[in-house]
């Protein structure tokens, strides 16, 4: 009798912060997956807004409550994903694709990661309606800007931003940058 393999992929982003489309994707992804592997980047090409701590922390407290927690795990990852991917025993790249604008980027970084690596393949889902507007980016920006983003990110992402933004306001120190315009930052 054959025993199944574990079907595992990487889900691999900035998440900064984790975002409902993020975890919209998450959900979609375990319908496919046996196990999902949340992938934090941390790239030091990219000043994050959040640290990698504040990041985990917020990714592991939002998924507290996940009914399908124990086929989720959370790391960090430095260097080619591929190869963090390799080391994983992952047969997929998981990612979400909002609107057209982000599919020359993914198109770019699917297509270097095969060149790379032809094991892993790189599964696209398209963003649920609900989120296709939304980045971690654009997120920051209205609460920086004192918008309410309530319903769009897990209720613990958006206490911490409002908390790191008026600790900024609070010190009078200038705000830091809140990214890129993305697609470095994959909504969902
Ligand atoms: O959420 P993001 O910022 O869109 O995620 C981008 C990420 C982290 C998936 C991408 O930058 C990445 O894979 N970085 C690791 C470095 C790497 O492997 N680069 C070559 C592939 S383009």
């Amino acid at each position: 009798m054959s025993t199944k393999r574990e079907k595992i992929a990487v889900y691999p982003g900035s998440f900064d912060p984790i975002t409902n489309g993020h975890l919209d994707l998450l959900d979609r992804g375990l319908k496919i997956f046996d196990r999902i592997i949340i992938a934090l980047a941390e790239n030091p090409a990219k000043v994050p807004f959040f640290t990698t701590e504040e990041r985990l922390d917020l990714i592991s407290t939002s998924l507290a409550t996940h009914p399908e927690l124990s086929r989720i795990q959370i790391e960090t990852f430095n260097g080619l994903l591929v190869d963090y991917v390799e080391r994983t025993g992952a047969v997929a790249i998981l990612r979400g694709l909002r609107a057209v604008s982000d599919f020359e980027y993914e198109f770019q970084m699917a297509l270097m990661n095969r060149k790379l690596s032809r094991r892993p393949e790189t599964l696209y889902l398209m963003t649920g309606a609900n989120w296709i507007y939304i980045s971690s980016r654009i997120i920051k920006e209205v609460v920086s800007k004192g918008g309410c983003v309530n319903g769009l990110v897990p209720d613990v992402v958006e206490a911490k931003l409002k908390d790191k933004f008026q600790s900024f306001r609070q010190r009078q120190v200038a705000m830091p940058q809140l990214g890129p315009d993305d697609r470095e930052d994959s909504a969902a």
